[in-house]
């Protein structure tokens, strides 16, 4: 019976007795309600650092020195709700990247989850300290990419990063695949996982380390979570469905859009930054395909390739807007699979659900 059990998630010397992140969301989705829950309930909570300076009053005002108070509060926050497992996700591709990197650092999260770029040189220094209690957590979409970063810091830090998250083109928000990636089979989770495990296996030999590899992106079920642990991985990243929680930082409305939306709903945008995401089909984004602009005036340029001159519309003040309930100007960004869900529950109810539907697949095909 016990080979039935979910397993442990291990991390450097970080156990998650549940081996389920909650992967990061913006804007504003997983803050330190949700985190501090997932964490309770024996996952891996994850704050998501963009453009967190939003629930502060004068983020318009100062947009980086809000957001700069605003994780740190969160930070503050979540650790006084749970003693459980806390981490931060931080994009390579926002202009605040090292600022966010810093305060995460300073206030001693357990994880730093980076995505939206390659981590090589930033951030800062903090990658040659080896004494950083802090483990770092690069989110790839590639054996590729995972092999760049990896060969970057064994030559230039004679270090590797902690552990890795492997997203694939299921995933919600933006994507790290170009737009005819996204139904190739060449691309599909199932199929990158093993190449990273592979690529994982020389460095974990080379650095006698263990490098647990966390796929995401459609993972729905307790059996999807036991498919990828056979598979060699040692836990999954899950957003989507914790969006339909109590817990969850985002309004009532941003959260009946995931139960209220059907298969037809889910939709593939071109993001003003340039990347393809995922998001629920909207009057605001059918605007957006029929020409209509929102235009705005961009007062800092919070990611690093938005192209805000000739962009239809501010893509923070659209994902703000949506977090606060006013999904007329703006949108909610979410996995392929949202339109399965159809209530919301409270985040202990969904990680037992999880951890059953584990169970009950070990039973059935061990
Ligand atoms: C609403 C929403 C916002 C997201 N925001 C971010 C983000 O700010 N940074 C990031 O690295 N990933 C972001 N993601 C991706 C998730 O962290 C996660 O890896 C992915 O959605 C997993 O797939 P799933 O939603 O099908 O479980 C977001 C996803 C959603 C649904």
């Amino acid at each position: 019976m016990s080979n039935n059990l979910i397993p442990i998630l291990k991390i450097g010397e970080l156990e998650a007795k549940v081996p389920i992140v909650q992967g990061g969301m913006g804007v504003g989705i997983s803050m330190s309600n949700l985190s501090s829950a997932v964490a309770n309930a024996g996952g891996i909570g994850v704050i998501s650092s963009a453009e967190i300076g939003m629930i502060e009053p004068d983020f318009n005002l100062h947009p980086k020195k809000a957001s700069i108070k605003a994780l740190r509060k969160e930070i503050r926050k979540a650790r006084s709700m749970t003693n459980g497992i806390i981490g931060v996700n931080i994009m390579v591709a926002m202009s605040d990247f090292n600022e966010m990197a810093i305060v995460s650092l300073e206030e001693g999260v357990d994880i730093l989850f980076i995505g939206a770029g390659l981590l090589l040189k930033n951030p800062l220094n903090l990658v040659k300290d080896k004494n950083l209690k802090t483990k770092i957590v690069p989110i790839v979409s590639s054996a590729r990419a995972f092999e760049t970063i990896f060969k970057y810091w064994a030559r230039h830090y004679n270090r590797i990063p902690d552990a890795v998250v492997v997203e694939g083109p299921k995933a919600g928000g933006h994507l790290g695949f170009k737009e005819e990636q996204i139904d190739n089979p060449d691309y599909k989770l199932e199929k990158i996982v093993p190449e990273v495990i592979a690529s994982a296996k020389v460095y974990e030999k080379k650095f006698n380390k263990s490098i647990p590899v966390i796929p995401a992106g459609g993972i729905y079920t307790g059996e999807d979570i036991y498919k990828f642990i056979k598979m060699g991985a040692s836990g999954v990243q899950m957003a989507t469905r914790f969006v339909a929680t109590y817990e969850c930082d985002a309004s009532e409305k941003f959260k009946e859009a995931y139960v209220n939306c059907k298969k037809e709903d889910i939709t593939i945008i071109k993001s003003p930054v340039g990347m393809p995401g995922r998001a629920i089909k909207n009057r605001f984004l059918e605007n957006v395909r029929n020409g209509i602009t929102k235009p705005f005036k961009c007062t800092w340029q919070c990611l690093k390739g938005c192209n805000y001159r000739s962009a239809p519309y501010c893509i923070t003040q659209a994902l703000v807007n949506a977090q606060k309930g006013n999904l007329d100007d703006g949108f909610a960004f979410a996995g392929s699979n949202a339109y399965r869900i159809n209530k919301i529950v409270s985040v202990q109810e969904l990680i037992d659900e999880l951890i059953d539907g584990y169970s009950q697949a070990a039973s059935k095909f061990n």
